[in-house]
């Protein structure tokens, strides 16, 4: 593993000795999920050596480290994004170091725009494939292996186990969450809707600026991986409306009470996978 983030574990470690089993990825406007969980430990990103620190708005900076429900996870509260300038190294780092320190399921959720016509505001959809041709591919550079292969098997991303379990959580609490695929592009401009017709032709059901280069890190490292969208607004062209970051995080802040229970019940029945 690179010098940098074996630092970091370093750190990491001398402040806490917390194993956790599932590392969850907040996206824009969920943040406050950090409330859910029974804090073990806080670590500023701007406290660890060499940890880049997030700029995005309604991203807040830190590790949580805790309980959820007896599960113990570490939490990142303010993503890294591509289009903020890190390098993809990066924007992987807190993938590496949630799988050094022990994390063996990597939990994503993010916000996204509905391309698919059954897709509303404020729904939560599983992603079970995504589509990454625009973007960069995380994994370029020498190959560490370590890590794992220099060409790794990306035929199921996301854990069917996983997706089954989100699914479950979602009728648990009287809603059924649908599934998509996510396309992925580097933002931060929004789309066109040139760009939105684009993706639907090519399979998208749903478009976003994350969570792809961590999914293929955490896949690489032989993580078991999930991710599930809040779709915070129609994308481009299908609803008249401009699009912006504050309607992404009103709807963030507006669903966040469902979100909060699905992912917590989805988190519990992940407790002995
Ligand atoms: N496009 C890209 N990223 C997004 C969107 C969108 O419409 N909504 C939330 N994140």
């Amino acid at each position: 593993m690179k010098e940098n983030v074996k630092n970091c574990i370093r750190y990491i470690r001398s402040i806490t000795d917390f194993v956790p089993k599932i590392g969850l990825i907040l996206g824009s406007g969920l943040g406050d999920y950090g409330e859910k969980i029974q804090v073990e430990a806080e670590i500023p990103y701007a406290d660890i050596p060499g940890f880049p620190v997030s700029t995005a708005p309604g991203h807040r900076g830190r590790f949580l480290m805790g309980y959820v429900e007896d599960v113990p996870v570490i939490c990142m509260q303010g993503r890294l994004h591509y289009y903020e300038g890190y390098s993809m190294e990066q924007v992987l780092m807190p993938v590496r170091v949630m799988r050094g320190l022990g994390a063996d399921i990597l939990f994503l959720t993010n916000a996204a725009g509905g391309i698919r016509p059954s897709f509303y505001p404020g729904d939560l959809v599983v992603i079970y494939d995504h589509i990454s041709l625009f973007g960069v591919n995380p994994l370029i550079g020498p190959n560490d292996d370590e890590d794992g292969v220099r060409f790794p098997d990306m035929t199921k991303v996301y854990d069917r186990k996983l997706c089954e379990i989100i699914a479950k959580a979602g009728l648990k609490h009287d809603i059924y969450i649908q599934s998509g695929v996510y396309m992925q592009l580097t933002g931060p401009s929004f789309e066109t809707p040139a760009e939105i017709r684009l993706c639907r032709t090519l399979g998208a059901d749903l478009v976003g600026m994350s969570t792809v280069p961590e999914a293929i890190a955490g896949r690489h490292l032989g993580m078991r991986v999930c991710a599930i969208s809040l779709v915070t607004n129609l994308a481009a062209g299908i609803s008249p409306a401009p699009l912006s970051s504050e309607e992404v995080n009103e709807m963030g802040r507006q669903a966040a009470p469902l979100f909060t229970s699905v992912v917590t019940t989805a988190i519990s029945m992940m407790k002995d996978i």
